[in-house]
């Protein structure tokens, strides 16, 4: 199945990000597969891997289309997640949106521990907010501290004013009001203020890395 990323679905006819982007080495030294590898055969086929997206304007869905075409593996929507039988995979990998400190699909993920036992598991929470802003760990150890078993990610996604529904538009006015009337938050305030893309591919190494091991 093609999925249309996120910029497709924004700019049709202007090509995927991902196509635009190349191989990229990373500061980590690894070397990112880009998008001319995911019809090839590369080293991250050892184990049977799924990526599941739960994504409301698009940031996760680039994050596990990006995961998708370096692991050379399938890439699911959440509403289709009862089509597929998870037990058959050795890889699970779930990216979803952060909203209000909660990570879409994430109870979801929860649920089916019991029928994953033995499987490697991981979640990727994606949220507007920089990697490494402040109270990060304390964010992901509410997240996923319970759950030894699924090994959190933190990737920066974006905000997307267009396509954001009109419940979450509200929401962010309301955060922007609160955030106006309060000292120092000026930086944050601006950041929330207009759409931006803080996606990039890179920030998928340490992900990649653990897909990696055996
Ligand atoms: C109502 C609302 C609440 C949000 N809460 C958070 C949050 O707690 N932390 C964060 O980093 N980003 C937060 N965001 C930003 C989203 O996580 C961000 O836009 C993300 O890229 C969305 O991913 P998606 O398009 O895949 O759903 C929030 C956005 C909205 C609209």
């Amino acid at each position: 199945m093609k999925i249309r990323t996120r910029a497709e679905r924004l700019h049709p006819g202007a090509g995927a990000v991902t196509a635009m982007r190349p191989a990229q080495n990373t500061a980590e030294g690894i070397q990112l597969a880009g998008p001319e590898a995911a019809t090839e055969k590369g080293g991250y086929t050892m184990k049977k891997a799924i990526v599941i997206y739960r994504s409301k304007t698009g940031f996760s869905q680039q994050y596990a289309q990006w995961l998708a075409e370096e692991l050379h593996c399938k890439v699911l929507p959440f509403r289709e997640r009862k089509k597929e039988n998870l037990e058959e995979y050795d890889v699970i990998i779930l990216t979803g949106g952060l909203y209000a400190g909660q990570m879409a699909g994430l109870n979801w993920l929860k649920k089916q521990l019991p029928s994953l036992r033995g499987k490697r598991i991981a979640a990727v929470a994606v949220g507007c907010a920089p990697t490494g802003f402040p109270g990060q760990p304390e964010s992901m150890n509410t997240l996923f501290g319970g759950t030894p078993e699924i090994q959190g990610f933190y990737c920066q996604g974006g905000l997307d004013y267009e396509h954001m529904g009109a419940a979450d538009r509200a929401m962010m006015a309301a955060l922007r009001a609160v955030l106006k009337r309060q000292e120092g938050k000026q930086e944050m305030l601006e950041g929330i203020s207009r759409s931006f893309d803080g996606t990039s591919r890179e920030y998928l190494v340490p992900v990649i890395r653990w897909a990696a091991q055996a």
